[in-house]
């Protein structure tokens, strides 16, 4: 609601005429900068105050009819486009999803058909994920609006979250980086988050509404709100048959939308595609092609594995020391981490659990260099003598590297409508990264 007042009053002051001079000082007194410099645009769009204080009254000029918010006063979504998930999600190649394996410049990747978490009575459905969508971007989730889950996974970043740390709905910070939900779905174990706490996609989405630092809300009270809207009962009948809205129902069809996030469009598929049609033109450079032999040699493939580069299960790549005091699973997988997968990995820095890797040059050096001693440390990471690795790469051959890795990003994907936000943009004035008038 005090999105609706800010907005109101900035466009009844912009149709008030002259407004040159108004609309900034109106903007900045009533938008306090909630947030850290690097608190990103558009995956917020309520940006009211934190806490309850109320903007200094004003002095309410006549209300504009404003079709972008809902009866309850925060901003009200598309819910005319029906996406085609199931479409999408189809869309994949053979070679991704059922052909046992495939040959790629004489590399085997196998497909990820027996690597889907999708439960039998979950199975993605247009309305469903079309609500999950919805829900997905929307800040009523949060505690006081201003939240959304999208806040930290942003569809150009491969749905993480570009700050180390991300910021919760009260100015806190996360205790670790925002996971990318490219290919969430391709992991067989079926568990998530970086200590695979949640064990299921289903009970993980629940989790951050909940999480006091990220959106402190309350399931019970979520599910009130969200009836005191105009367009919720409607998104749920469609999706479930009738208008109760439950946090289960939620679960689901969050979940849901998470898991139509595939990604196979990238340069590194236009290659696969064009070595399975015998076409002469090689797609990847020179480069790109050795750091994908690279990738092979050097075990990248032993935990980063199949066409959806997932991986297999958590494993110990020697990012932490023994006594490092976040461990992972933990017991006696101390040091074990899940990643997501290393599709569209280029737009998702930092990376690691604590987001201590700036780029992907300082991964492929921690590879390189910096893989450290833990007693459980992977044996595809440790030289002949129990130690670990020093790979000695060369300059050239880390740039490869990246290279390599910078051909599984999926512009289509991280640019595809179906993924984006709902909610219609903020006011120019909102939108700005970071800046307020002065
Ligand atoms: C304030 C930032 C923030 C918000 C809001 C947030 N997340 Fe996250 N998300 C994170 C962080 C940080 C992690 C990693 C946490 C960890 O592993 O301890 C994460 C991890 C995840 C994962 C695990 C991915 C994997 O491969 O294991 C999923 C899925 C996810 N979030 C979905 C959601 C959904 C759905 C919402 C909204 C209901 C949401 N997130 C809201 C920050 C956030
Ligand atoms: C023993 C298994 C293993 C091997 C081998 C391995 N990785 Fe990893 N990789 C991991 C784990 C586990 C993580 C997450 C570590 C963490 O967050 O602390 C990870 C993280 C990454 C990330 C960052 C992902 C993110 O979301 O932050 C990249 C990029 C990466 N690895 C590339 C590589 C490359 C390139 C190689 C080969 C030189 C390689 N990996 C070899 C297990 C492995």
């Amino acid at each position: 609601m005090k999105y609706s007042h800010v907005f109101l009053m900035a466009l009844a002051l912009t149709m008030l005429g002259g407004c040159n001079d108004d609309d900034d000082p109106v903007a900045g007194s009533d938008t306090p900068s909630p947030s850290t410099p690097g608190d990103p645009v558009g995956d917020n769009p309520g940006n009211p105050p934190p806490g309850g204080e109320e903007p200094t009254p004003d002095p309410d000029p006549e209300p504009v009819p404003e079709p972008r918010v809902d009866i309850d006063g925060l901003p009200l979504p598309d819910t005319e486009t029906s996406p085609d998930y199931e479409g999408y999600v189809a869309g994949q190649p053979d070679y991704y999803t059922s052909i046992s394996s495939t040959g790629f410049q004489n590399i085997r990747f196998r497909s990820v058909a027996t690597e889907d978490n999708t439960p039998r009575d979950n199975e993605l459905r247009n309305p469903v994920a079309k609500l999950g969508r919805i829900l997905f971007y929307d800040v009523r989730l949060s505690a006081n609006n201003t939240k959304s889950c999208a806040s930290c996974h942003q569809q150009e970043h491969g749905f993480t979250d570009p700050a180390q740390l991300s910021v919760g709905f009260e100015g806190g910070h996360t205790g670790r980086n925002s996971m990318g939900l490219s290919n969430a779905r391709y992991y067989d174990p079926g568990r998530f988050f970086w200590d695979e706490r949640a064990a299921t996609l289903e009970e993980q989405a629940l989790m951050p509404i909940q999480d006091p630092v990220e959106m402190g809300m309350n399931l019970f009270d979520l599910e009130t709100k969200l009836g005191l809207t105009s367009f919720y009962g409607q998104l749920f009948t469609d999706a479930f048959g009738d208008e109760a809205i439950t946090s289960q129902r939620m679960a689901l069809a969050m979940a849901q939308f998470m898991r139509s996030m595939v990604s196979y469009e990238s340069k590194f598929d236009q290659a696969v595609q064009a070595e399975l049609n015998n076409d002469p033109n090689p797609v990847l450079s020179a480069q790109e092609q050795r750091g994908l032999v690279l990738f092979e040699d050097l075990n990248c493939t032993s935990c980063h594995t199949t066409m959806a580069f997932v991986m297999d299960r958590n494993h110990n790549n020697g990012s932490v020391s023994n006594n490092d005091p976040d461990q992972g699973v933990g017991g006696n997988l101390a040091g074990f981490f899940k990643t997501g997968s290393l599709r569209n990995i280029a737009v998702g820095a930092p990376f690691f659990h604590d987001g201590n890797l700036p780029d992907l040059m300082s991964v492929i050096e921690f590879y390189n260099s910096g893989v450290k001693n833990h007693n459980n440390l992977s044996p595809d990471l440790r030289d002949r003598t129990g130690r670990p690795v020093r790979m000695n790469l060369t300059q050239a051959d880390k740039e490869a590297l990246v290279a390599f890795l910078e051909t599984l990003t999926d512009e289509g994907f991280l640019s595809n409508p179906i993924f984006s936000d709902p909610f219609p943009p903020t006011t120019p004035d909102e939108s700005e990264a970071g800046e307020t008038a002065p």
